[in-house]
């Protein structure tokens, strides 16, 4: 009987614990900034490898729109799926906890369309399809700026 309740009393803790576990992993480190936005609190080093990837999608974007206006579709194709799922191997994992459940499906919701504009270029070699896509992939670039911002917290 006495074991019966020590195992009820740790199926509670541990249940306690999973659900902090998926709590934490569902809203992130997130503390309302002043700006209006949400700031995600990262250390130095996370912070710069995201904005490293920031500043890749916005690379890749502009090679994606000078590619498509030659018509040089290897390169769009390239360019596209540097942004794409493939990409995200370079992000750290430690990432994963802090970033909110929403920002992280923007991000993932990002990369695919990336890889949508790669596989489009290489099916049909439309210009006027790829720009039309990356316009809209675009629109998640604002979205996700208009909502998060990244803030550096000591170590
Ligand atoms: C899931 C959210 C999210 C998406 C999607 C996103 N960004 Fe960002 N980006 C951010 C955040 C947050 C910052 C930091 C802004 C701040 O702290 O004020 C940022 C910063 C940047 C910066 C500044 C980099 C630096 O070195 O300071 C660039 C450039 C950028 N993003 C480009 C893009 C482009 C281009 C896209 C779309 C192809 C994009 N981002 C999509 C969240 C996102």
């Amino acid at each position: 009987m006495k074991n019966c309740k020590l195992s009820w009393s740790l199926v509670i803790v541990l249940s306690v614990v999973v659900a902090l576990f998926a709590y934490k992993f569902t809203v992130g480190e997130v503390q309302p900034s002043e700006d209006g936005r949400q700031a995600i609190l990262l250390s130095k080093d996370e912070r710069n490898a995201l904005l490293l990837e920031m500043r890749n999608w916005l690379q890749n974007s502009q090679a994606i729109l000078a590619a498509a206006s030659e018509k040089d579709f290897d390169t769009v194709i390239k360019s596209a799926k540097a942004s794409g799922m493939a990409a995200e191997a370079d992000t750290p994992g430690s990432l994963f906890r802090k970033i909110p459940v929403e920002m992280k499906a923007l991000g993932f919701g990002t990369r695919k369309k990336f890889d949508d504009i790669a596989a489009d270029a290489a099916e049909f070699k439309d210009s006027n399809r790829i720009v039309s896509k990356l316009s809209v992939a675009m629109n998640n670039c604002v979205a996700c700026h208009a909502t998060y911002r990244f803030v550096e917290t000591a170590p």
